[in-house]
């Protein structure tokens, strides 16, 4: 008799075995239909970010509006969380239909070169694109002749943004130089003004005030040797950045690290700090979100002793392998590469259009003096936004700055870089 009961419980846990194995076949099947929406990947989600994005849907959904758009956009500036879960995805050979990606090493050494990408040069023939997009670009998503995603933006990195009034009140002039910075922040602070806004409770936003340094000090061409190996980076021009680097913490905000780059962006636009240095997606957060206006309530400048040269940052969106609907993803990226979709979504998220014949009346002062600037700055690749080197390597890089930004110790600093630099290749 117990053996009976024994023999029924066993066959009720294999029911209940299969049944489980059949919904699971049955959420397999929901699956299958979910790859059938263009599912778009990116982290444009919240204040200053999804503004442009939800443009460039609407668009897409008053062309296209037989296709299911699922928007599966991962929260955190930069990428910061998104790009976690998209590697874990790709790995498992479910990729979204289509992702945001840094043009350059994020997009060539992630992607490409694990052979996760389909070539685009045929769309770029269909759309007639060759000649659209300046070379440099087009350089920064290609290996071996092949184009392997559409640029949608250009942002700039080099950025020093500031507020207008608490440099009024105080009879200051943005500093162009480290030394006019370091002058106007001893002057802030003595009034009890914070000098400079940063939020780095994602490391990122303090990468970008360390490669803006570099840059500055080195010159884009040398600034493009460090992520070569061609000038190491114990080189003295880096010590000598990293002693900068070190000098401008003393003037940040006490609450930094429990900050995202909005919360510091905030500061500034309250005027309880003066100056931020960040990407031009934060004028997109002072206007759009914030409601401030540019040239009255804020101003803006390059970074110290950057002028001439322009931190390039592009957005970019590419077709994975074994993605299902092919078709849909390149009437998408057709869009993105167009000079509608461009000025649909530039003007809102601060950048400047990547096509070179996008319409500049669409544009605001600071996005037309942007385009001006583009035509004949130096470029120089963003490491921490992952176009100047692997991800590997920008990974230890903002461990090292976070350490750094607490610590101020700049051997320390330098050796973990030097020692982070095996993974360039
Ligand atoms: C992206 C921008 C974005 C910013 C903040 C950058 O890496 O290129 O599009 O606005 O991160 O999330």
């Amino acid at each position: 008799m117990k053996k009976k009961g024994l023999l029924i419980a066993m066959a009720m846990v294999l029911v209940f075995a299969l049944a489980a194995c059949s919904s699971k076949s049955n959420s397999d099947g929901g699956k299958k239909n979910k790859k059938q929406e263009l599912e778009i990947f990116s982290w444009w989600t919240g204040a200053g970010e999804e503004d442009g994005l939800k443009a460039l849907l609407k668009l897409f959904g008053d062309k296209y509006p037989d296709i299911k758009v699922n928007n599966a956009a991962v929260a955190g500036g930069a990428g910061t969380n998104a790009k976690a879960v998209l590697a874990s995805r790709m790995q498992g050979n479910d990729p979204p239909s289509t992702f945001q990606v840094h043009a350059g090493a994020e997009l060539n050494a992630s992607w490409v070169a694990a052979g996760k990408m389909e070539p685009l040069n045929d769309l770029y023939k269909e759309q007639g694109w060759d000649d659209k997009f300046p070379q440099s670009l087009i350089d920064m998503i290609s290996k071996d002749g092949n184009i392997y995603s559409v640029p949608v933006d250009i942002h700039r990195g080099n950025v020093l943004w500031y507020n207008k009034k608490v440099f009024d009140d105080n009879g200051l002039q943005p500093p162009k130089t480290f030394d006019d910075f370091f002058k106007v922040a001893e002057a802030l602070q003595s009034k009890g003004i914070t000098p400079l806004a940063l939020g780095d409770k994602e490391p990122w936003a303090a990468t970008m005030i360390f490669e803006n340094i570099l840059v500055a000090k080195l010159g884009a061409d040398d600034y493009k040797k460090l992520w070569t190996g061609e000038i190491p980076l114990d080189d003295a021009k880096v010590k000598e950045s990293a002693e900068i680097f070190k000098k401008m913490m003393g003037y940040v905000n006490k609450d930094h690290s429990s900050r995202n780059w909005q919360d510091a962006s905030q500061l500034v636009a309250k005027g309880e700090a003066a100056m931020n240095v960040m990407g031009d997606w934060a004028k997109g957060y002072f206007v759009n979100d914030l409601k401030l206006k540019l040239n009255q309530d804020f101003g803006y400048t390059t970074t110290p002793e950057s002028q001439g040269m322009f931190m390039i940052i592009s957005d970019t969106f590419g077709l994975p392998k074994g993605v299902d609907n092919v078709a849909d993803v390149k009437k998408f990226l057709g869009l993105l590469g167009s000079v509608e979709g461009q000025d649909a979504f530039n003007p809102l998220k601060g950048s400047i259009p990547a096509r070179v014949d996008a319409d500049p009346s669409k544009y605001d002062d600071y996005g037309k003096a942007t385009m001006e600037d583009f035509k004949s700055a130096q470029l120089a690749p963003s490491l921490a936004h992952g176009s100047a080197a692997p991800e590997g390597f920008l990974t230890k890089v903002n461990q090292a700055v976070n350490i750094f930004v607490t610590q101020k110790d700049v051997n320390a600093f330098i050796s973990s870089l030097k020692n982070a630099s095996g993974d360039l290749k």
